[in-house]
Formats: structure tokens, sequence, C-alpha cells
């Protein structure tokens, strides 16, 4: 080809790219191809014969094709805008408003930052942090914690049993409180203990405003020789001051549990505005001196150690530090309660 023809094969193209209409996505699409398309595109063919040209011509015709492929290009790219913004509103879309800058990123859910928070104030007074299985056998979560078989305390604690129990004992159940993990850690090891067990546990109740059938236990447990109920006392009052501020209120209540005596509860006031005795106690946690027999159970000589456990929800006081109102809404997921926090 010379560059004569070249030039006319040129200004042919032009007016053909002038004159195509691009107001659809399928015509952008075939004006692509047809035009630049990386094999068989229009333009794209007269390139390839520059080579041909005398060396002195290919200069110029290089020029020629250079600005007719970006003519191409700017009408290609000037179209696909206007198809996209119109296509666009067809379906709704305002392309031209600003971008949302108040986006939420996500937090952490009020369970996770209250437990962490507790672990936090028990870890600073040298607690080990220990787990153990949420699917536990009776022995573990009864039978060595003192509850003899056909107790009614047992009754007190149903729960979603995994393999039905045998006479009252044998059976395999989702766990009813974190305190099987007293029994775990002391049978793994040696005296003395100082823990905590995070973890979540399982009870058949009746779903209440301060009730749910799944809910989060931390355990404690410390055995030592000479350790005292005062022991107890401080650490649990020490506890409540750091979590909920130095002001609290606190009732330290005499109780029954089978695998503590004597046990007692700790009760914190729930200030209500509206409640005609201006709020009410708040049961926290179980608590009292390690039984004799629950220490023989895991082959602790109960003459020469003693110790003190608790069992502390995690829902209530974070209830009680987040002025929450209903347990429900932890295990609702509605985003308008979650991103509150
Ligand atoms: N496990 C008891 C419950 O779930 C709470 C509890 C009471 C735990 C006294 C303890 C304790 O370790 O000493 O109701």
């Amino acid at each position: 080809m010379e560059e004569n023809s070249l030039n006319t094969a040129a200004a042919a193209l032009r007016h053909q790219v002038e004159a195509a209409s691009l107001d659809s996505a399928e015509e952008l699409e075939h004006f692509r191809i047809r035009f630049l398309g990386q094999k068989n595109g229009r333009i794209t063919r007269l390139f390839k014969h520059i080579p041909q040209l005398p060396p002195k011509e290919r200069r110029d015709a290089g020029r020629l094709l250079n600005e007719l492929r970006t003519f191409a290009r700017a009408k290609l790219e000037a179209a696909r805008t206007s198809v996209t913004t119109e296509e666009a509103a067809v379906q709704g879309l305002d392309l031209t408003l600003p971008g949302r800058s108040n986006q939420w990123p996500g937090s952490r859910h009020p369970i996770t930052q209250a437990l962490a928070a507790i672990k936090d104030i028990f870890i600073r007074m040298g607690f080990a942090v220990a787990e153990g299985p949420e699917i536990e056998d009776d022995w573990h979560n009864f039978t060595a914690l003192n509850f003899p078989v056909d107790h009614p305390a047992r009754d007190m604690q149903d729960t979603l049993f995994v393999e039905a129990s045998d006479q009252g004992t044998g059976g395999v159940m989702l766990r009813t409180h974190t305190s099987p993990v007293q029994i775990r850690t002391m049978l793994a090891g040696d005296p003395p203990f100082r823990l905590i067990a995070p973890g979540r546990v399982y009870r058949n109740e009746a779903i209440t405003y301060k009730s749910y059938c799944l809910f989060h236990q931390v355990e404690g447990l410390v055995v030592d020789t000479g350790v005292t109920m005062a022991d107890l006392k401080h650490t649990l009052f020490g506890f409540a001051r750091a979590f909920f501020g130095d002001d609290v209120r606190l009732r330290f209540r005499p109780s029954f549990f089978p695998f503590t005596e004597p046990s007692a509860e700790l009760d914190v006031w729930w200030a209500l505005p509206e409640h005609p005795k201006g709020g009410r106690w708040m049961e926290i946690l179980g608590s009292g001196m390690v039984h004799p027999n629950v220490l023989e159970a895991v082959g602790v000589d109960p003459e020469r150690y003693t110790g003190y456990a608790f069992g502390m929800g995690v829902e209530r006081p974070a209830m009680l530090r987040y002025g929450i109102s209903d347990i429900r809404t932890f295990y609702e997921n509605d985003l308008r309660f979650l991103d509150q926090f």
C-alpha cells in the first residue's frame, strides 16, 4: 500500500468512526471490536501496512494512524460514561451522588467485650486462664462436684442431653456450668491452683428478660495452703469494684451449692429509675469454700489444702455495666442494638 492510499483509507475510517452510533452497551462493544479489536480491528489492521511503506513516509503515516486511534478511543470512552450513567439511572442509581463516609466498620459483641474486661481484671490479680469442653459427661458436670445421683440440686440444672443417662448417671450433656473445669484442671495437675475458666453454658430455662437457655460464665478456683473465706470475699469485692466502679453497692449473702461449704452469692444493686424501690438486687455469682468431697474426688488432700471457688455469669454483669434491660437482645443480632457498642 502506498502512503496515498493509506491516507484515503484512514480518512474513510474516520468518517465511519464519526458516524457510528454508540447508544447502548452492545453498540459500544461492537464499535470496540470493529475498529479497535486487537487482531482484526479496522484501525489496528491499517497499522500493519506501515512497515511496507518507504522508510521516510512511515513517520507521518504512524502519526496519522495514532491520531485516528486516539480519536476512536476517546469517542468510545465518552460514550461509555454516558451509557453507564443512563443505565444506572434507569435502575434508580444516581452515580453523581457523593460517596458515604459514615460506614460502620463493625465492633466486638458486648458479651465479648465484657468477657475481655473480666479476664483482664483477674489476670492482673494473678489468675491463669483455663478452658474445658462444652459437651461434658455426668461425672465432671455433677458427680465429682458432689451432686449425689438423684439429688434434687440436679433439677435446678436441667439441660440438653446428648446421650441419655442411665438411671441418673453416665449421661453426656451440654454443660450446665463452668464448674467441671475445676475438676479437669485439678485432675491434670497439683496444687496450688489459681485460675479462671470462661466459657459457654446451657440450661433448660424459662426464657425471660434475665434468663436464657445459653449464656456465659467465668469460673474461678484457688486452692493452696491456708486459703480462707476472707480471701474469697476480698477477691470478689475487688473484682466488683474494678468492673462496676468504686461506688457499686454489693451484698454478700449465704447460699447453698453442693460443691462448696459454706456457700455465698454476690448481688449487685441494679438502679432502675422506674422501679418502685428505685432498683433491685441482681445476683451475679455463686461462690464458697471448695467442699472436701470435691478435693477428695480429684485426689487433693483436704487436710492439707483449702480453696475457694466462684462462678459468675457474664450476661448479667454486662447488662449492669452497659445499661441493658433485656438479656435476649444479646442473641438477636439486631445491628441497631449491636452498633451501640
Ligand atoms: N456453678 C454454679 C452455677 O452455675 C455457680 C457456682 C457457685 C460456681 C459456687 C462456683 C461456686 O464455683 O463455688 O450455678
